[in-house]
């Protein structure tokens, strides 16, 4: 593939329950090719998850830079937790693990939500840059991004933020609706309560929502109640592969 264009780039989304990538056209932030998706691994280790990079990698013919997402705190390229995988991403120094099994590229890797809200920023709605948003991403967790004007603050992880007697993401993640067979009524009502709270400790302008089940946006976004501006992410769930696709060409290393 044509790696030399410096529009081109190679975006990996590592989630819960499978790996999805795509080749990106960072004029547009869309897809040059379909997007590829292998099961995530289990137990979703580091050696494991990156092999299934690199066969991702390869079955797009891709030779370039390379962004990832993990779902997990990134500081200084080492990822600091694990909700959604396996335990030894924990102290893992990404940069390290990736180049070991992709070789000699340019590699960044950032938070999936981050990701998502960098990419909702650059292509998405005209609400998502403009003053104090917050993205969210409901999907095995919750994920969160948090911007100010298209800036983003990162490692947010709201979904850990505690909500009764357990936490947010585990009272309203869409892994939560299907495990727990919740209708959507049932389900935007907690999504609802979670905002709630959320919207009371960060007073954002405006909510993004996001994650796959935001293909469904008409059925659960007209039942949330709280007082600021949702808007229904414009990337859907492809974000994460855009916004890691750009992280690795603007040289974005959190
Ligand atoms: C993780 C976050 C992630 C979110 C969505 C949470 O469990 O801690 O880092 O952004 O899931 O995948």
């Amino acid at each position: 593939m044509t790696e030399q264009n410096p529009n081109l780039s190679f975006g990996v989304d590592i989630g819960g329950s499978g790996v999805k990538a795509a080749i990106v056209d960072l004029k547009t932030g869309e897809f040059v090719t379909e997007r590829l998706k292998i099961a995530t691994p289990q137990p979703a280790e580091p050696d494991a998850v990156a092999e299934v990079v690199l066969q991702l990698m390869q079955e797009a013919a891709w030779d370039g830079p390379v962004g990832i997402t993990v779902p997990a705190v990134v500081k200084n390229q080492i990822t600091r937790s694990a909700a959604n995988i396996g335990g030894d991403w924990i102290g893992t120094d990404c940069q390290e693990l990736f180049h070991r099994h992709l070789g000699d590229r340019e590699i960044a890797v950032l938070n999936d939500a981050d990701a998502a809200g960098l990419a909702e920023v650059a292509y998405g709605d005209e609400a998502a840059r403009s003053g104090a948003v917050m993205l969210l991403t409901f999907g095995t967790g919750i994920g969160s991004a948090l911007l100010m004007d298209g800036n983003l603050y990162p490692n947010s992880e709201l979904g850990h933020l505690p909500f009764e007697d357990t936490t947010s993401e585990k009272w309203a993640s869409s892994a939560v609706k299907e495990k727990e067979d919740l209708s959507f009524k049932e389900w935007a009502k907690r999504v609802d309560q979670v905002m709630h709270l959320y919207g009371k400790l960060f007073s954002p302008q405006t909510f993004v929502v996001g994650g796959g089940i935001s293909r469904k946006a008409d059925k659960w976004i007209p039942r949330l109640t709280v007082e600021q501006k949702v808007v229904p992410a414009q990337l859907r769930n492809q974000a994460g592969i855009v916004g890691a696709a750009m992280a690795v060409r603007n040289g974005f290393r959190p």
